[in-house]
């Protein structure tokens, strides 16, 4: 999400309020799974928005992008190199070599899942397939940091040091954030920063932790539809996220099957 939306005092959730919350991000999980699954060559955006549209009326559950701050889709669908927020379109025609991000979230007993891939179609570059590895690594290496008594920043360096060490960059515009009954909720989780600078960790916080990494540049663009956010020098981006809850055992990933 865009930086500066919200205050900075988190919402914590009691047991069964973050079993809600996983229950909201099983569903996540798996529409994201089943979107992976129909990615090739000649399928258009928008079929995905579709599939995604209809696993939500067989759940029976409530897309949370859909309207949000006036977003006209379910899906998020972020093609080479848009970072996020590109918008499912019959014209956007995948091809072999393309890598998509899926972004997805849904409404589950009024709480928000809210979780991102990336994928290759078909055979896709060596750059392409190391930028997909190292963005997924630092997603990991983030929510080890997760940990009650730590710092957001501790997250926010750990996924920074690893991109930066494998000589990609990390968007600064966007950044993770709190997630329960609303989808952006405080803290704003950084891709970017120190250890032990900003808010403490706290049991009860759940954490939508989401590094976006270029292969070149991190500045952004965005079109002129508003959304799509796009590498200014137009290198690839890739996304992954997770919703993480914070518990006395250390972090709990929310969003598996
Ligand atoms: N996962 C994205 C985020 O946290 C989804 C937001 S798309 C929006 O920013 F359209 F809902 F804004
Ligand atoms: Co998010």
């Amino acid at each position: 999400m865009y930086k500066k939306l919200f205050g900075n005092r988190a919402i914590l959730k009691n047991k069964w309020e973050i079993e809600l919350l996983r229950k909201a991000n099983a569903i996540v999980m798996e529409v994201l799974l089943a979107l992976k699954e129909e990615v090739k060559p000649e399928k258009s955006t928008f079929e995905f928005e579709e599939l995604a549209l209809r696993i939500c009326e067989k759940k029976k559950v409530k897309p949370a992008f859909k309207g949000y701050r006036g977003y006209p889709y379910a899906l998020c669908v972020s093609v080479n190199e848009v970072i996020v927020h590109g918008m499912p379109k019959k014209e956007i025609v995948l091809k072999e070599g393309d890598i998509v991000s899926f972004d997805f979230g849904v409404i589950y007993e009024g709480y928000v899942g809210d979780a991102a891939l990336t994928v290759g179609v078909g055979e896709i570059s060596e750059t392409a397939k190391n930028l997909l590895k190292v963005t997924e690594e630092a997603l990991y290496k983030g929510i080890e940091k997760a940990h009650f008594g730590n710092r957001i920043g501790d997250i926010s360096s750990a996924i920074q040091r690893h991109v930066e060490a494998h000589g990609f960059n990390v968007i600064r515009e966007f950044v993770g954030h709190g997630v329960g009954r609303q989808l952006h909720e405080p803290p704003e989780v950084p891709n970017f920063g120190k250890p032990g600078k900003g808010p403490k960790i706290e049991i009860g916080m759940v954490l939508a932790i989401e590094p976006m990494v270029s292969a070149g540049d991190y500045r952004v663009e965005i079109l002129e539809d508003g959304w799509t956010a796009v590498t200014k020098d137009r290198s690839l981006a890739a996304h992954f996220e997770h919703s993480v809850a914070i518990t006395p055992e250390g972090p709990k990933i929310l969003s598996k099957v």
